[in-house]
């Protein structure tokens, strides 16, 4: 597996299920477990410095409320960890953005935007990543850039068809 995703929850997979389909379609190997910064952080830590010593090259968190997933995460490996703050309700999710995205200096950890949102740009920011040493994935992300821009030009087209 080249993207290990963990979530806090089950509860938080739809969160990341649009991300795993982009990260399918680019072809990447993912692993995805459920482990938690507190209720299971031997297991976190464990799986996290065994997935890396199986090979694995970023590593993507996904957690809500007091979400120290992604921290505890990037203490355990020197890999990329890119953190998905979940919006759930309590606090719309402000909580758990914070908690992943004020990381204390020498531990960092790649904040995305809060719920699904995030989850999409983790998946395609893990691209990114692996793209360094992949010109086959760059060759994919320039695609998908030209469909993404293809379709503002659809969008605009039907707008102004309107007038
Ligand atoms: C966090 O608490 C998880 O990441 C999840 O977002 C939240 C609620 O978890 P459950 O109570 O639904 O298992 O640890």
């Amino acid at each position: 597996m080249s993207v290990v995703v963990f979530l806090g929850s089950d509860s938080d997979f739809d969160v990341i299920e649009e991300g795993l389909e982009v990260l399918k379609q680019f072809g990447v190997p993912v692993r995805l477990e459920v482990s938690s910064a507190h209720r299971s952080p031997e297991r976190t830590a464990r799986l996290v410095r065994e997935t890396e010593a199986e090979g694995a090259q970023v590593f993507i968190a996904v957690a809500g409320k007091a979400a120290h997933l992604a921290g505890v995460m990037a203490a355990h490996t020197v890999r990329p960890v890119i953190g998905v703050p979940v919006d759930s309700a309590a606090l719309a999710g402000l909580d758990a953005l914070l908690s992943t995205v004020q990381m204390p200096k020498g531990i960092p950890v790649a904040t995305m935007g809060l719920g699904k949102m995030g989850g999409t740009n983790a998946a395609l920011l893990a691209v990114q990543i692996l793209s360094l040493g992949d010109p086959g994935l760059r060759d994919k992300l320039l695609a998908h850039r030209s469909r993404l821009a293809a379709q503002v030009e659809a969008a605009s087209a039907k707008l102004r068809s309107k007038l």
